[in-house]
């Protein structure tokens, strides 16, 4: 028997959960400062128009469609969609692979969270009171260097152990009594956490004595005063379709995934709709007004700079703690911060192992448990190297294939089967089926010629001022080269294996057939 979801509130919360992470409340407020600030918004708002919301719908549509066929991930679905081809279920696989990818980093990083929300009230990090020695800290957690904090990595060990055996647990007991059960606590949860810190926020005032003018308002102009010289600049354009794809879980194969488990006649439209407007909600409001205005505040206007371009890693591991340690109750702040960020990374990171499980369960008919089990082993082998290989850029390099290069490429792909393999007639049906909410006509052009133009149009510029230069490792110091080599070689061999499943289940699958003939 198919899995199900238990209610139509059920996928709304998995989805929202997938789609709201660390993105909304890390990457999101750092990609706006470093790009244009308040102008960053005009491509954020474009992309979220003409990407995010159409590749929602086309992914709630396909999803449930090749839940109809008994298939759960792309490999599958594009084949339900186009069996006269017989290669395009090897484009699937980028929808299996990609959140693997994401899941080996992501999890690792999601289990930091965890360790800092003890550490917060176990009060670890108290002695480390300036950016440099809580730098330490972070390098000594992570096993980087020894210093005073930690001897060696295994307190970060052990909080990854917990957190990937809860990932795996979560899956083992399933889409309803698993995931959705999880979200369902998590979600209003985290939501309420965000609200109790993002009222501490506003009412923080001034608070540097010393300095009135590091006021909380002036944090907002800092983040928010656009600059719109940025708009310029092609960069400004990917990083905001790039932070779309991203934080919505669109262009992967997940939503894909969990949409398979809906019933033919369930509605997508509002559903998907909802789930994008809770996302939008919890990353421009809740996301935008806490970590960047803080660290104004805390900091001024000079160091913000510093701040804001040493990336979101060292916002929230290191600029958070310290600001937290300056606040009235900031212990108290800083556990429901570090707790809001690791419940908002665990309903994303059982999004990203679903896939690979569901491929198991459907493809080769391995029952759910086992599928968990087996994930769950190959998982933490993977996971391993973004471990011990922190230190050689492990972590950005499997970023970067698994959390842009393949959201992009995947995205094309299923916005060109969808609007153009399966016709736009047939896919106008097929997102109405059941539908709440008649989509308004135009939206019929947007999606077959203005999401495919836009996504190829990304695609190549993409490919130019980033891809090309990451594959031949401009950016990467030479003593890394190696250890990236070795991470690439692993990504061909995960995709590789993939691939030959796909080959296999299928081959199967015709066998009986031929047999008939
Ligand atoms: N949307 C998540 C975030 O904003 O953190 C990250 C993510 C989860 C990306 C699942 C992709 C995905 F498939």
């Amino acid at each position: 028997m198919r899995q199900r979801w238990g209610s139509r509130l059920g996928i709304i919360m998995a989805v929202a959960g997938s789609a709201l992470g660390l993105g909304n409340f890390l990457r999101f407020p750092v990609q706006a400062a470093q790009n244009g600030g308040g102008a960053f918004m005009i491509p954020y708002f474009i992309a979220l128009l003409f990407l995010g919301i159409p590749l929602m719908w086309i992914e709630w549509t396909l999803g449930r469609f090749g839940g109809g066929f008994e298939h759960s991930t792309a490999p599958g679905i594009f084949h339900s969609m186009w069996n006269k081809n017989r290669f395009i279920r090897y484009f699937g696989v980028i929808g299996i692979f990609g959140p693997l990818v994401i899941f080996i980093y992501y999890t690792y990083i999601e289990s930091w969270l965890l360790a800092y929300s003890f550490f917060a009230l176990s009060g670890k990090y108290a002695a480390a009171t300036t950016q440099g020695a809580m730098k330490s800290f972070l390098s000594g957690f992570q096993g980087l260097e020894k210093n005073e904090f930690f001897g060696n990595i295994g307190t970060a060990y052990f909080f990854f152990l917990i957190t990937f055996i809860l990932n795996v647990s979560v899956i083992y007991y399933g889409i309803k009594s698993g995931i959705e059960r999880l979200c369902k606590y998590a979600m209003p949860t985290l939501l309420v956490f965000a609200v109790i810190i993002l009222i501490r926020v506003i009412t923080l005032g001034a608070p540097n004595p010393e300095h009135p003018a590091w006021s909380i308002a002036n944090g907002f102009g800092f983040l928010w005063n656009p600059d719109f010289s940025a708009l310029k600049s092609a960069k400004t354009w990917l990083a905001a379709a790039g932070q779309i794809f991203f934080t919505l879980s669109v262009g992967i194969g997940v939503i894909l995934t969990y949409a398979s488990y809906l019933k033919k006649e369930d509605d997508v439209v509002l559903s998907g709709l909802t789930a994008v407007s809770t996302n939008e909600f919890a990353e421009v409001i809740l996301g935008g007004s806490i970590i960047i205005p803080m660290a104004f505040a805390v900091f001024g206007p000079q160091e913000i700079q510093n701040i804001a371009n040493s990336g979101s890693f060292n916002l929230s591991f290191i600029t958070m703690p310290l600001i937290f340690e300056k606040l009235t109750g900031g212990v108290v702040f800083a556990f429901l911060w570090f707790v809001l960020l690791f419940l908002a990374g665990v309903t994303s990171s059982v999004s990203l192992a679903q896939p690979a499980v569901a491929f198991l369960e459907d493809e080769f008919e391995i029952n759910r448990k086992r599928a968990a089990w087996i994930f769950g082993m190959v998982a933490f082998v993977l996971c391993q190297p973004a471990i011990f290989g922190l230190a050689y850029g492990v972590v950005d390099e499997l970023d970067f294939w698994g959390g842009t290069f393949s959201l992009v490429l995947f995205g094309t792909i299923e916005t060109i089967l969808f609007a153009w393999v399966l016709g736009m007639d047939k896919a106008w049906e097929e997102i109405h089926t059941g539908a709440d909410l008649s989509l308004p006509s135009f939206y019929k052009f947007i999606i077959k010629y203005v999401t495919p133009v836009f996504l190829l149009a990304i695609l190549g510029f993409w490919v130019v001022q980033e891809g090309i230069p990451t594959l031949l490792m401009k950016n990467v110091p030479p003593e890394n080269k190696s250890v990236v080599l070795a991470v690439r070689l692993m990504l061909v061999l995960i995709f590789a294996g993939l691939a030959a499943g796909v080959w296999l289940a299928w081959r199967k699958r015709m066998r009986p057939a031929a047999k008939e003939e």
